[in-house]
């Protein structure tokens, strides 16, 4: 096996709130893998770990075989991870167009910028949308948008936190085959998700996170018959 990410004994707190607890995570490239948990597990925290958007207060990240730990969020951009956040990020007034030209400004220029923007438009299926002001697309294809900026550079780990929240379930099995298709092209996926049918249709296997440790890891099948994880979503329930 070949990992493209090595997390080992991570931890960090918040004050009294432990977000990661010795954490021990290895990825292996080209995969496609969902990352579940209750509300509050920690898994958004974890994402901003990977992304470098909050420091550990002790453990290690690899990347590519390299030990990013400490590195800034843009150098981690740059060596190929590419995060699509649970918050929207894309500019509401500004048209389909605009948006992927910001989120590609820094990287690509001229021709080649024209000719990713052109691909991203295809892929995302917003090329009659192109001078479309964002902010009145459907909620889905704000998504898929969102997912365009990410992926127009190429990234090696895609990491989408929860990618079909609110969609429907037309727009959520669209999504899967998008993320299918990057796949295909060579990029890992890392994805937080609760529908389980979304999980099905798109994990190889799936890691469960609980108040900020690895609770469990498998096959779907093995994570949707675990008792201990149909527990702590029952607790979480009760709250
Ligand atoms: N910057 C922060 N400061 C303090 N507490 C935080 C911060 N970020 C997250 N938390 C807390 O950490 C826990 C995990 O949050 P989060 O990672 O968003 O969980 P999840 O994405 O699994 O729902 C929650 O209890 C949340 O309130
Ligand atoms: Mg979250």
């Amino acid at each position: 096996m070949n990992p493209i990410l090595e997390v080992s004994k991570l931890n960090k707190s918040f004050g009294g709130v432990t977000v990661a607890r010795d954490i021990d995570f290895v990825l292996d490239a080209g995969a496609m893998h969902c990352l579940i948990g209750p509300n509050g597990a920690g898994k958004s925290s974890f994402f901003r770990l990977l992304l470098g958007e909050h420091a550990p207060d002790s453990g290690a990240i690899r990347f590519s075989g390299d030990d990013i730990t400490a590195l800034r969020s843009f150098e981690r951009i740059r060596k190929g991870i590419s995060v699509k956040f649970q918050v929207p990020g894309i500019f509401k007034a500004l048209s389909v167009r605009q948006n992927l030209e910001v989120a590609f400004q820094h990287h690509l220029h001229g021709a080649s910028l024209g000719g990713t923007i052109r691909r991203v438009l295809e892929f995302t299926n917003l090329t009659g949308e192109a001078a479309t002001h964002a902010g009145v697309l459907s909620h889905g294809q704000q998504q898929w948008l969102e997912i365009g900026m990410a992926v127009g550079v190429e990234p090696k780990l895609l990491l989408l936190d929860e990618p079909t929240a609110g969609m429907s379930p037309d727009e959520t099995r669209k999504t899967g085959e998008m993320l299918h298709e990057l796949n295909a092209r060579g990029i890992t996926i890392l994805a937080v998700e609760h529908d389980m049918a979304f999980v099905q249709q798109i994990a190889d296997s799936v890691t469960v996170l609980h108040m900020g440790a690895i609770f469990a890891k498998g096959s779907i099948d093995e994570i949707t018959e675990h008792p201990g994880v149909q527990e702590i979503y029952l607790g979480a329930a009760d709250e």
